[in-house]
């Protein structure tokens, strides 16, 4: 299947919305591995430490910086690349910052959604779309029944909120515009023998991900590998939570697979909601994971932060059932969460011993990981 993916993006056209980002840094290197033409539109990286600045990608050309809640400006980018494949990751991806900023995350989740999808509505364009929302797009009750994609949507913080809003965004913007142009274009077409292919969008609902260069606050591993540095103990917040993690390529992989199952001839019927989940054994507690992460790392400890204002706040438990894109698309986890756990540290103890091997260390992670899929050593 890698040999058929790198085929397909070689020389595409492709534009990652958010590709400043953890996970977007991370997916414009794998589709340039890949030999694709890759552009980004995103705000400018956070610090030189960030993903994106260590590889460079800010800088390209091809990277275009500017705010997806200006219509014109979005507009304008996609006139000029007229991209055959989109990725939108672009977000304010951050529960606890969605506290402090709600009106900006549900502006920038959901207006910044409703942009790309109207700019691609009203200029006729029909790439293919995979719009990257959560796990935590579901109503959570806490059951610990993994979710399924029929499963109600819901969400009491806002940037949950803010993406089950953009999961039905895209889902009215499918069946109202996109389907029906398709539909009505295959019924035109049995009488011309011209049918025209629309807009392909399905959305993407991946766990927490877990992967080097990702700096962002509040998020468990980040927060680990600051204390490590400073020679402190980890401070764990809520070390009972437990949370499905995943390797960031993981997910990436998903992507890709699924970008392009929606381009073939019959690729509608992949135009639908995908949970992209590990397998039960990777859904450990935070607890487990500072071990796990510790013993990688060969030194440090941790200790238990009883006096966390936030305790209350994030859902306790949240799984999702991946088998729909396991059937349907040939997707799977390949590493464990021991192997996914492994190669963060590794990536973060090579960006703190040798920072400038770090380019060379990244896509050597993408390569390994990509091994895996030919080799067929899944979990
Ligand atoms: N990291 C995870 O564990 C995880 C899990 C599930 C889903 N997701 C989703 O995946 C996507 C990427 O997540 P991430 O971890 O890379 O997030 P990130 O915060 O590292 O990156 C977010 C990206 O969005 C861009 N962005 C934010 N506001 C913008 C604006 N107003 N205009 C233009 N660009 C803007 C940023 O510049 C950055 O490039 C998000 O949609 C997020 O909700 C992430």
């Amino acid at each position: 299947m890698i040999a058929i993916l790198k085929k397909f993006f070689h020389n595409k056209k492709i534009l990652i919305t958010g590709h400043t980002g953890f996970k977007g840094a991370w997916l414009y290197t794998m589709l340039e591995s890949f030999g694709a033409e890759v552009y980004g539109f995103a705000l400018a990286p956070n610090s030189t430490e960030d993903l994106s600045s260590l590889l460079g990608i800010d800088k390209s050309e091809k990277s275009f910086i500017g705010d997806i809640c200006d219509y014109r400006a979005l507009e304008n980018v996609i006139l000029k690349i007229k991209p055959e494949i989109i990725f939108h990751l672009a977000a304010q991806s951050l529960v606890l910052t969605s506290y402090a900023q709600p009106a900006e995350t549900f502006k920038i989740n959901v207006i910044g959604t409703l942009n790309l999808l109207e700019i691609l509505r009203k200029n006729n364009l029909d790439p293919v779309v995979v719009n990257v929302t959560t796990d935590k797009c579901y109503a959570n009750s806490d059951s610990g029944v993994p979710f399924q994609e029929g499963d109600s949507l819901g969400g009491n913080d806002p940037y949950s909120a803010s993406k089950a809003m953009v999961e039905i965004l895209s889902n009215s913007y499918y069946q109202s515009f996109f389907k029906s142009k398709e539909q009505s274009s295959a019924k035109y077409g049995e009488n011309t023998g011209t049918q025209q292919r629309s807009l392909r969008l399905a959305t993407v609902r991946a766990g927490n991900v877990i992967g080097g260069g990702d700096w962002n606050d509040n998020r468990l591993v980040p927060d680990f590998v600051r204390f490590l540095s400073r020679n402190e103990d980890i401070v764990l917040r809520n070390p009972a939570s437990t949370r499905p993690w995943q390797f960031v390529l993981e997910p990436l992989y998903a992507y890709c697979l699924l970008a392009y199952k929606l381009s073939l001839e019959d690729g509608s019927e992949y135009c639908s909601a995908w949970n992209v989940g590990p397998g039960e054994d990777s859904c450990v507690s935070v607890l487990e994971l500072a071990h796990i992460f510790l013993s990688k790392w060969g030194s440090g400890d941790y200790k238990l932060d009883e006096n966390s204002s936030n305790k209350a706040k994030e859902a306790k438990l949240l799984m999702l059932d991946a088998s729909k894109a396991k059937r349907k698309l040939g997707w799977r986890p390949v590493l464990s969460v021991e192997q996914a756990i492994s190669m963060t540290a590794l990536w973060y103890k090579a960006f703190l011993e040798k920072k400038s091997e770090i380019k060379d260390f990244t896509y050597s992670q993408i390569e390994d990981f990509l091994a895996l899929y030919d080799n067929h050593e899944c979990v």
